[in-house]
């Protein structure tokens, strides 16, 4: 039986952060709720020029010249931070990548799920079509709001696969374990520019979720936890995925507790750094395990992933021997590193100028943009939104 995984991975997060313990001393909060209780440090913040086009687009490149672009047959992106009611973000970003036009392009929304029903699609499309490939982009920026509750968990970022037969870093297992439920824990109506959330009824959902899906996956699949060499989380904040790991390892011995206690340390690290990326967090999770676990070929992943309203799924997949070659593990550490750290007056005056809806054309230079990225949004004319890319 032929093999479908993730053939390449790559990931893009803006180039400017905020610490999270000046922004709890600007909000008058005990900084240690935000970095333990909460469980973040830093805060990418997205400027004017950066959306998720620009963001995907940006993340696909980081790989694109590694594959044949011209097998590529499918292309989704997952999203809920969307530019348009109407038109697909892959169409732009179909452009901006030059893919060919023999191409299914579309855009996928169920919260921050989307990005997983698009991985789905993907492996029914590449047993489907031999020889094919499909890019799956996960693309949000994440608000709720200056000064709310949601505040220290904001982020933005993009994470882009490549899957295909035969894949180069992970080989997805069959089966595959979901559950659906009409659940008003978050959400954002179309008059509003910040989600509305119910943060601790959305953990709460989370972890049932997560208890559902997974003994459901073990059931089918007869593994056990100790077959895991590590288990990832969609990761909206860190202390999210601590309590859904408390979970999986209820009733396992001490040995297995270590073990995959610091296989989550290695895949929240870049949570803890960047925030949420919605759509992309769970991928984000895999990317910072892979740079930062201790890891084997051969060695089984678990994935969950949950969206708020609510579906989710776990499903599972083990590394490809040589994985290491596919993954530029020092590039990512050493951009995070040197980020431009933004002072909250700072924060505060790009998180409004993005807020602000407008209407008639603009255009923004590159003098404006502030990116590790090439492409990025240039501004609105004639009501379509425009992308160039820096050089
Ligand atoms: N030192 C250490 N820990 C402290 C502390 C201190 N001084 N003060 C508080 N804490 C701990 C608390 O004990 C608590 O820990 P537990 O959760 O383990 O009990 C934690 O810090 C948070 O404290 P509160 O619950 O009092 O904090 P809060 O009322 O401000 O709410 C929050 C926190 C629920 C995370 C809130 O920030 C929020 O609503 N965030 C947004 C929610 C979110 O992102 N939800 C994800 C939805 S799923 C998703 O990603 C969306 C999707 O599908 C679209």
């Amino acid at each position: 039986m032929s093999t479908v995984g993730i053939d390449q991975i790559g990931v893009y997060t803006p180039a400017q952060y905020i610490e999270t313990t000046e922004l709890a001393k600007r909000r008058q909060v005990d900084p240690n709720k935000y970095t333990i209780g909460i469980g973040q440090n830093q805060m990418a913040v997205p400027n004017p020029t950066t959306d998720i086009v620009s963001m995907g687009a940006n993340a696909a490149r980081t790989f694109l010249s590694k594959v044949d672009v011209s097998q590529i047959g499918l292309l989704v992106v997952g999203t809920e931070s969307g530019i348009d009611q109407s038109k697909a973000s892959a169409l732009f970003i179909k452009s901006i990548l030059n893919l060919p036009n023999q191409l299914r392009a579309f855009e996928v929304k169920e919260a921050c799920f989307g990005a997983t029903a698009g991985v789905m699609m993907a492996q029914d499309y590449v047993k489907t079509h031999p020889g094919k490939t499909a890019l799956v982009i996960a693309s949000d920026i994440s608000r709720y709001g200056l000064n709310t509750g949601g505040e220290v968990t904001q982020g933005a970022g993009a994470v882009a696969m490549l899957i295909s037969e035969k894949p180069r870093i992970v080989e997805f297992l069959p089966e595959s374990a979901s559950y659906s439920d009409d659940v008003n824990d978050f959400w954002r109506p179309n008059y509003s520019e910040t989600a509305f959330v119910d943060g601790k009824y959305s953990t709460e959902k989370y972890l049932e979720f997560f208890t559902h899906t997974f003994d459901d996956y073990l059931k089918q699949t007869q593994l056990k936890v100790t077959d895991f060499a590590a288990l990832t989380y969609h990761l909206p904040f860190t202390k999210m995925g601590i309590k859904a790991q408390r979970l999986a390892l209820e009733n396992q011995d001490e040995a297995t507790k270590t073990r995959l206690t610091a296989q989550f340390e290695a895949s929240s690290k870049y949570c803890r750094q960047i925030g949420n990326l919605y759509t992309g967090s769970l991928y984000l999770s895999l990317v910072s395990l892979l740079h930062q676990g201790n890891l084997n070929s051969g060695d089984l992943i678990g994935f969950y992933s949950y969206g708020s309203g609510s579906v989710a799924e776990f499903f599972a997949g083990r590394l490809v021997a040589g994985y290491q070659n596919e993954i530029a593990t020092n590039h990512m550490q050493d951009f995070l590193a040197s980020r431009q750290k933004l002072s909250i007056d700072e924060y505060e005056a790009i998180y409004t100028e993005c807020g602000k809806v407008k209407t008639d054309d603009y255009e923004l230079t590159p003098e404006a943009v502030i990116s590790d990225g090439e492409v990025y949004f240039a501004g609105v004319k004639d009501h379509l939104r425009q992308y160039k890319v820096k050089g």
